[in-house]
């Protein structure tokens, strides 16, 4: 998964990244295009969503993408969050949104009180226009709608989604939610899409059709591994690049192929797994690139090897020559050094990060 929404990657350097996934036969592209930091791509009748200065990938970079990528074997598979995470859209058209603004676009990380209204047909007709687009451009099976972190308050106190709700007969935005997101799936369905969500608000009332990427390691395990739905498995403290060497260090990614290996033979609704580059701070093709590599041939290898035929020290030594093959600038790969800090400075930031991702959570409403 890259997030091009907190930072925008320039074509060549995507191109690059897609270079390095087929060397290590990585094999789907999880393109993260929108969030609250930036939106990406055009939409029809929805001119204001993206600007030149902003950055944004034309149609035809897109299709440059796709079939660059596909000559790799590699499926791109785009990532609209919604109805979270959705300011920088709502910036553009603020009647989107439950009190009709203005929003300005955030920069950094954060979790953010205004997302979509789903009490207006104007959004609904908004989300299944931003679904049509990503039909008629990404020729995948599958498309990501986001679906994580959705404060839901603004909805309890909108008039038009406190209607909604009624109407609906449910008795809480949760129920609401739910509803929006069940009804965007079956519209993407009719398309012959199947919908992946972030698991964070999952449970058995959505439609078992939809697949879901569990990330946070915090969630009770019946999230984690929800019996209706598949599953894609992207352990934030195993598979999020975008964090320093000491919370996710390289043999820790490596080991991750084997925990995936092992609950794909447990569990045959375990797809697979990824491999996240978030970028709220990963705002230059340096650190983006110290951050991927080496990491990223990490968890490839452990993802497709063998269990048996695992071997970080035989990793580690053809890294000096793979190394070479997937940056032309040597100076943005980190040392070796870096790479498993001590246990003591690992553990810190484990803890850190906990404390971290348990206040985004109530943030966001979602019980651990
Ligand atoms: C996520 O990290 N919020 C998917
Ligand atoms: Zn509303």
């Amino acid at each position: 998964m890259l997030d091009v929404a907190r930072s925008f990657c320039p074509l060549e350097e995507l191109l690059g990244i897609i270079d390095a996934m087929a060397l290590y036969k990585l094999n789907v592209l999880h393109w993260h295009i929108s969030d609250d930091q930036g939106w990406r791509f055009p939409v029809d009748g929805y001119p204001d969503l993206v600007s030149e200065d902003r950055g944004y990938y034309s149609r035809d970079d897109i299709n440059y993408v796709v079939s660059y990528a596909e000559k790799r074997n590699i499926m791109v598979v785009p990532e609209v969050d919604m109805p979270g995470h959705m300011i920088a859209a709502l910036s553009a058209y603020p009647k989107l949104s439950c009190t009709g603004g203005p929003f300005v676009i955030p920069t950094g990380e954060g979790i953010f009180q205004d997302i979509l209204c789903v009490g207006k047909a104007d959004t609904i007709a908004f989300a299944r226009k931003v679904v049509d687009t990503l039909c008629s451009l990404f020729p995948s099976p599958y498309i990501h709608l986001g679906g994580d972190e959705i404060p839901l308050d603004r909805w309890a106190t909108c008039p038009d989604c406190q209607h909604r709700m009624q109407e609906l007969g449910y008795k809480d935005e949760k129920a609401l939610l739910g509803w929006f997101s069940n009804e965007i799936a079956a519209y993407a369905r009719e398309k012959g899409k199947s919908t992946i969500l972030w698991s964070d608000y999952v449970d058995a009332s959505y439609d078992p059709s939809i697949i879901t990427q569990v990330w946070n390691p915090l969630l009770g395990k019946h999230k984690r591994f929800h019996s209706n739905h598949q599953v894609i498995k992207s352990d934030y403290f195993h598979s999020y690049l975008d964090m320093s060497y000491a919370l996710v260090p390289l043999s820790r990614v490596y080991r991750y192929g084997k925990s995936v290996q092992k609950d794909r033979k447990q569990n045959t609704k375990v797809l697979g797994a990824e491999l996240l580059l978030w970028t709220e701070y990963l705002n230059t093709r340096e650190k983006r690139e110290s951050h991927l590599y080496p990491r990223l041939l990490a968890g490839a290898e452990s993802f497709w090897t063998k269990d048996s035929k695992l071997s970080y020290t035989r990793f580690k030594r053809i890294l000096t020559h793979d190394i070479q093959l997937v940056s032309d600038n040597q100076n943005n790969v980190n040392k070796p050094s870096i790479w498993d800090p001590l246990l003591l400075e690992q553990i810190k930031a484990r803890r850190a990060r906990k404390k971290r991702v348990t206040a985004n959570s109530k943030e966001a409403g979602i019980s651990l």
